[in-house]
């Protein structure tokens, strides 16, 4: 079969990398990719978010299912607009339709669910600019530090965590006067959880459900967690407090209700549901949903997926994922990010990679590179994956550090005490 997937990051190469193991790829597109899909399969130069060009594209192409990497498709409605275009709807699109991607597009709207459905998260008021002195009253309840969070997407950047009440009557302030943009009109005030978090990966046809292999991801630029957030240095899958008693704490009272939920309000989710959870004293708590994998966990989790991944796309498309198997890999596998210098603040572009030929034992999951003749060059702030197996965390890092090694390019960064956390 030819699949087509959407987007462009170290998420999607280590999509394509397990898509086209698949015996069942006949061809698998990328639109737009990157560098590092184009060495495993055919970018074609189309935005994730251009509609009609993608169906074109599809139809030209005889496509016979869409997989979907980032949330702003899935916000947008891309399942909707096949789903309702008599040409395209046969084509199942892996990703939930726009009202189930609401659990990452609207935090107000999340976090509103999981009080219908009774799923643990931290207490919290949404509050807009007619109802500002409501949340200033709400935030002088609870105990600093404070956590408010824009409603909308603010490319990972709408969270504000404040030590202080009078700054945090101010940022909310700022924030609903247009922080960011639209998507701050509404603010979600939450109670501060302290804990340690990991990301759940589930994958669901609307009934049943696949657990995938849990990861921890390292959002900090910083060693020891310091400094500003970033897309993401690296990850660690397993994990070793989501033990089979903690995971099934998460199945029954969040994974199950999840889906039982989305159910019951009718809405259509076929794709990955993301768990950003925290552990609080073994008890777990949603921080976060997102409608898709996780950047950089899928650079790790994709390792540990021994089973056809798209045999459990087909599953999500007809509805009979519960006949599907899902083979884990036991050993540990890991990634680690190299970023241009700077970066999350601005970097320069277009810095020369060398070394990737020496790499051995590590698969590298291209996140911002681009190619220029021969040549293989930096085009993002998260440039490249370092991504390993070990029978140990400490093994699998040995491995992906010693290859991050051999890699260069002026200005590279990376984080060296991924995993520190973990036992
Ligand atoms: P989010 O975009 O909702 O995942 O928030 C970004 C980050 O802020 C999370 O990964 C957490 O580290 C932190 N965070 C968000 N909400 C809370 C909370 N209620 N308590 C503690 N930390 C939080
Ligand atoms: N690694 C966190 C995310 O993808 O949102």
């Amino acid at each position: 079969m030819k699949i087509l997937l959407l987007g462009s990051g170290g998420r999607e190469h280590a999509l394509a990398w397990k898509i086209s193991q698949s015996p069942q790829i006949k061809q698998l597109f990328v639109a737009p990719g990157n560098a590092g899909t184009a060495s495993i399969a055919t970018n074609v130069p189309i935005s994730a978010t251009d509609f009609p060009a993608i169906k074109q594209f599809v139809k030209e192409n005889n496509i016979s299912m869409v997989v979907v990497g980032p949330e702003d498709p899935l916000v947008k409605g891309v399942y909707d607009f096949f789903m309702q275009d008599k040409d395209i709807c046969h084509i199942p699109v892996i990703g939930p339709s726009a009202s189930g991607a609401r659990l990452e597009g609207s935090k107000e709207f999340a976090k509103a669910f999981m009080m219908r459905h009774n799923i643990p998260t931290a207490r919290y008021k949404s509050i807009t600019a007619e109802t500002i002195e409501e949340g200033k009253a709400f935030l002088r309840k609870l105990n600093a530090p404070y956590v408010l969070k824009a409603d909308g997407l603010a490319a990972g950047k709408g969270v504000l965590i404040l030590s202080d009440l009078k700054e945090a009557e101010k940022e909310l302030e700022e924030m609903l006067s247009g922080m960011f943009g639209d998507a701050s009109k509404t603010v979600v005030i939450e109670e501060f959880l302290s804990g340690i978090e990991c990301s759940v990966f589930v994958l669901s046809d609307g009934d049943h459900y696949k657990v995938l292999p849990v990861a921890k991801d390292y959002k900090r630029i910083g060693e020891g967690d310091t400094g500003p957030n970033t897309g993401g240095m690296g990850a660690i899958s397993p994990v070793s407090f989501a033990d089979d008693a903690f995971m099934k704490k998460v199945e029954d009272r969040i994974i199950i209700p999840t889906i039982e939920g989305l159910k019951s309000e009718k809405i259509d989710y076929k794709g990955f549901i993301f768990l950003g959870l925290i552990n609080v004293k073994g008890e777990p708590y949603v921080i976060e949903y997102n409608c898709r994998m996780g950047d950089p966990e899928t650079e790790a989790v994709m390792l540990r997926i021994q089973s056809d991944l798209v045999e459990l796309f087909e599953g999500v498309a007809e509805k009979n994922l519960n006949e599907k198997t899902l083979h884990i890999d036991p050993r540990y596998a890991v990634t680690v990010m190299l970023v241009s210098g700077g970066y999350p603040g601005s970097y320069e572009k277009g810095k020369e990679i060398s070394g990737l030929e020496h790499v051995s034992e590590s698969i590298l999951f291209h996140a911002g590179t681009a190619s220029n003749q021969d040549k293989t060059l930096t085009n993002g702030g998260r440039v490249i994956a370092v991504s390993s197996y070990g029978s140990t965390k400490d093994e699998a890092l040995s491995i992906s550090f010693a290859n991050a090694k051999k890699i260069n390019f002026e200005g590279k960064y990376l984080r060296s005490d991924i995993g520190f956390d973990l036992l």
